[in-house]
């Protein structure tokens, strides 16, 4: 009785959300392509002054695609534009927003690990208690940090995972999800979590938690990933969710926020800007300021941060808040990436294509920047995962992609360990 009755309404309540239509269903997504220098500049000027196109993806030169979003009443003047600076361009797909895969675990699931899957993209209730099962199984092993409340109230715990914790190893911090839509980057956050404390590879000698400890905080932006998952409509979303004084506007871009060079470039002022808002002053966000937090209890240790983004496979190191100067440690910067791709790469992924963000886009107030030039984080990258799929990447793809990228961690960790492990290993030696 109880049973049917349950059916019935969560059988009309599905309905209902699915003669729910997105604001994207007829838009149409277009990829330019520049073949040469001039191209590429008129590629990097391309704007729509109402700002109903929106950028997905810039190119980051001859042959890499700029990719945009745009309404029915826009189409045309897209094709203009490309026509009349010679672009190549795309059509690749009408009625965007329809075929975006129907957002999985619409309905909350029930609190139970069983439904949760380490290649599945998974609501933020079940990551956490994906974390604390994974603390309470292994307590020698990983200590979760509380770290405070985002903007609407979601607990953030910080995932601190050493096999010796009161030896001082250097320590990598791995962040993902600072933008909403971004799901593959938490997914892979997670599963980072899961190979480090299940595979007992990982403990070995030469393994990646011998002589590091990894600090991974799973999902920075709650708010703004529990909203993508609201609906189809909300599946765009990339800023946080916070409320701010005299604007109807919500939300903040977080990558946007950081105190560094805050706002010197890349940035919108605009608290109604979809996707670069700054902020109202740098850290206006509880979310940004966690991750600050880290970075400064611990700037001495961290000698690695990578932040998880998608998409477009682009693996970049500072400086990202200009593209006219280059740090004077970029040679090791590039070389690390250099082979954390060819690691990816071996592994059966695609490789990545290693710049300083800067020269991709400038853009200021990135966490890879602040942990750089604020926190002396001596090595610092954010990596956009996967390309081809935009930001929707396919869940039924996950157990292929996510396991490559777990051979370009280890190839972080054993460079990490090889740089700055060897004076704990010889106070270490001392100590027994
Ligand atoms: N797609 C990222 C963003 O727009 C790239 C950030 C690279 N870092 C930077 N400091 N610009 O936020
Ligand atoms: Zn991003």
């Amino acid at each position: 009785m109880a049973r049917s009755y349950l059916l019935i309404v969560f059988g009309i309540f599905g309905l209902l959300l699915q003669v729910q239509c997105s604001q994207y269903d007829n838009h149409t997504l277009i990829r330019l392509y520049p073949w040469n220098l001039d191209q590429l500049h008129s590629a990097a000027k391309f704007e729509d002054p109402a700002g109903e196109v929106e950028i997905l993806k810039v190119s980051r030169g001859v042959n890499d695609s700029l990719d945009v979003l745009v309404p029915p009443n826009k189409v045309q003047f897209v094709r203009d534009y490309a026509d009349s600076k010679g672009l190549h361009y795309e059509v690749k797909q009408q009625n965007y927003g329809r075929t975006l895969e129907d957002t999985p675990d619409r309905l909350p699931r029930r609190r139970v690990l069983s439904s949760f899957n380490i290649f599945r993209y998974n609501s933020f209730a079940n990551m956490q208690e994906f974390i604390e099962v994974a603390a309470k199984k292994n307590p020698s092993l990983v200590q979760l940090q509380d770290l405070g409340k985002s903007f609407q109230g979601r607990r953030m715990k910080l995932v601190k995972i050493s096999s010796r914790p009161a030896a001082g190893n250097p320590i990598i911090f791995i962040d993902a999800g600072i933008h909403a839509r971004e799901w593959v980057a938490p997914a892979m956050a997670l599963y980072l979590v899961h190979r480090l404390t299940s595979d007992p590879e990982a403990l070995k000698a030469g393994g990646p938690l011998d002589g590091v400890d990894w600090y991974i905080l799973p999902l920075v932006n709650p708010d703004g990933y529990e909203f993508t998952r609201s609906s189809r409509n909300n599946r765009m979303w990339r800023k946080t969710r916070s409320k701010h004084q005299g604007s109807q506007c919500l939300g903040v871009d977080g990558n946007r926020n950081y105190g560094f060079k805050w706002a010197v470039s890349g940035v919108s002022n605009d608290p109604c800007h979809k996707e670069t808002f700054a902020g109202p002053q740098p850290f206006s966000e509880p979310e940004t300021q966690m991750v600050r937090n880290i970075m400064m209890d611990n700037s001495k240790r961290i000698k690695l941060y990578v932040s998880l983004h998608s998409y477009g496979q682009y693996l970049v190191y500072p400086w990202g808040y200009t593209g006219d100067i280059l740090p004077q440690e970029w040679k090791k910067l590039d070389d690390m990436a250099r082979a954390v791709s060819s690691a990816v790469q071996q592994a059966g992924g695609s490789p990545f294509k290693v710049m300083s963000a800067g020269k991709w886009y400038p853009a200021a107030g990135g966490s890879d920047d602040f942990a750089f030039g604020a926190a002396g984080v001596p090595y610092s990258y954010t990596m956009e995962l996967t390309d081809g799929f935009e930001f929707t990447f396919p869940e039924s793809r996950l157990s292929t992609v996510l396991p490559q990228f777990y051979e370009g961690f280890k190839m972080f960790g054993s460079r990490i360990r090889n740089e700055f492990g060897r004076l704990r290993k010889k106070r270490d030696v001392a100590e027994v």
